[in-house]
């Protein structure tokens, strides 16, 4: 079954449009936080309330399970198809390699700071405390890290796209 697969062209397009998919759909709204988090800033705290509701919304029912779940798993599906397993720690996967500490680290800022922080931020505006230093901190928190974030998903997607040192042209003929 694996031999079938490995290699396969049509499981290599299906596998790509959906990690293409998820990169766009997954990644793109999280581009608009930092715009919706200045509004925030400039607005009643009623209003700065939704805002992070909605934003927060977006990251648990959009973001997480498009970057956290289909790319992880479209990634790895496309590793095996393309045989890039073998040699893994080679020169020729050197991007892959890097675009995985870029990946795992923006995974372990969004799941260890940006979530928590925002989740405390929400228990706290919800509280009617949105107007106290405490609530403050966690708002400076989350833009510190919230470009931190951009650099580094876009960073990944010029990676994976560019491919360096793979052999392979842009886009995907190998
Ligand atoms: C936020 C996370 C990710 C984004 C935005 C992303 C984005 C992309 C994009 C745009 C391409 C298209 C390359 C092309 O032009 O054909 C690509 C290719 C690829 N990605 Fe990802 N990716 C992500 C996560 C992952 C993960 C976690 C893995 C591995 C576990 C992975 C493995 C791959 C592989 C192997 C290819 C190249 C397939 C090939 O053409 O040989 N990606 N990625």
């Amino acid at each position: 079954m694996f031999a079938a697969f490995a290699g396969n062209n049509t499981w290599f397009g299906i596998l790509l449009g959906v990690h293409i998919a998820g990169a766009i759909i997954g990644l793109g709204p999280t581009f608009a936080f930092g715009i919706m988090a200045g509004t925030a800033k400039k607005t009643s705290p009623e209003r700065a309330l939704g805002i992070l509701e909605v934003t927060h919304a977006v990251q648990g029912k959009l973001v997480e399970p498009l970057v956290g779940g289909v790319q992880l798993v479209t990634g790895v599906g496309l590793i095996f198809n393309r045989g890039l397993q073998h040699g893994f720690f080679s020169h020729r996967n050197g991007w892959l390699i890097a675009s995985l500490v870029i990946y795992a680290t923006a995974m372990g800022i969004s799941n260890g700071i940006q979530g928590p922080t925002m989740k405390k931020a929400l228990a706290l505006a919800n509280d009617g405390k949105a107007g106290t230093p405490e609530f403050g901190g966690y708002i400076q928190r989350l833009g510190k890290f919230g470009p931190v974030l951009g650099i580094l998903g876009f960073a990944l997607v010029v990676l994976m796209i560019w491919r360096p040192g793979s052999g392979c042209s842009v886009p995907t003929v190998c």
